[in-house]
């Protein structure tokens, strides 16, 4: 299958899937969630499939966050509906897959693109990438699932001093806080996890699809928590702080918030 944003190759049992607009750092945008969303739908039906990296396209980037230009006019109800609509088509949905799913982090990861990375289920960094949720900086909050699953990953403390700052870790620093699992050179990065993959398609996959269920059930009483991101997301975007943190993002200007 051909789709317009994002790259699947498949080598014996494990596929690799490459999110594909460098020109824009991998931002996702609508067209490239759903591309998503229909690749590990038929990755996870595939049976000859036991494992999957992901990964971005590019030297600079993972994901460099939800796509700023297409939601920056949005209204409250938009926002909510975005971030429901991600949750279920492209976050929940890799982090609740049977077939395991690593994240390759070769760059930026910022926002929806540490999102991304969060959702799978472990994580490994080339030594150039930097994580952070930097949404507040534009107004705005993480809105598919950074507020839960960052203090799951690095502890409650971590995880709001990162989103209260909305700054940037090095790939060592992800390392030290077990953000990520592993720090590898760009090089290696994806011979590195095609390794670990190997590791893992030896072991039976119903028990590793049952395994990945009852690591996940520890988290299931959060749930809720998803539900106020939701709400709380989608209410930022009825604020003066978030058209001025988009706009002055997309005129390239530092912006200046008044919290009304
Ligand atoms: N949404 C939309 N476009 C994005 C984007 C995003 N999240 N991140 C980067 N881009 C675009 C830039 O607008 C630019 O497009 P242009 O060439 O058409 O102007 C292109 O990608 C390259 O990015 P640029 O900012 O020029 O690269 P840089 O090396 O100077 O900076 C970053 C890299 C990652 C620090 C910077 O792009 C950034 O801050 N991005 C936004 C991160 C963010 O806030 N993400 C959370 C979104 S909720």
């Amino acid at each position: 299958m051909n789709y317009e944003n994002i790259l699947v190759t498949t080598q014996e049992n494990i596929a690799t899937v490459t999110i594909n607009r460098p020109t824009k750092l991998n931002a996702l945008n609508v067209a490239t969630i759903s591309d998503l969303n229909k690749a590990f739908k038929l990755l996870s039906k595939n049976t000859d499939i036991r494992a999957i990296i992901l990964t971005g396209s590019g030297e600079k980037a993972f994901v460099a966050g939800a796509d700023i230009s297409e939601f920056a006019n949005f209204s409250i109800e938009q926002g909510s509906q975005l971030a429901a609509e991600g949750q279920e088509k492209l976050f929940d949905f890799i982090e609740n897959l049977k077939t395991p799913v690593i994240a390759a982090v070769n760059g930026f990861a910022l926002g929806g693109g540490l999102e991304l990375a969060m959702s799978c289920h472990f994580r490994v960094a080339s030594a150039n990438a930097k994580m952070g949720l930097p949404e507040v900086s534009l107004g705005v909050i993480p809105g598919y699932g950074g507020t839960q699953r960052l203090p799951q990953l690095v502890g409650k403390g971590r995880a709001m001093e990162m989103i209260m700052t909305a700054g940037m870790v090095t790939a060592d620093e992800a390392y030290r806080i077990g953000l990520v699992n592993h720090v590898v050179s760009e090089d290696e990065l994806i011979e590195f996890c095609t390794n670990i993959a190997n590791k893992i398609i030896k072991n039976s996959p119903y028990a590793i699809g049952k395994a990945i269920k009852a690591v996940n059930a520890n988290f299931k009483e959060g749930k809720n928590g998803f539900e106020t991101e939701i709400k709380s997301f989608g209410k930022c975007f009825g604020t003066e702080d978030f058209k001025e943190g988009t706009t002055a993002f997309l005129e390239k200007r530092k912006a200046v918030f008044t919290g009304k």
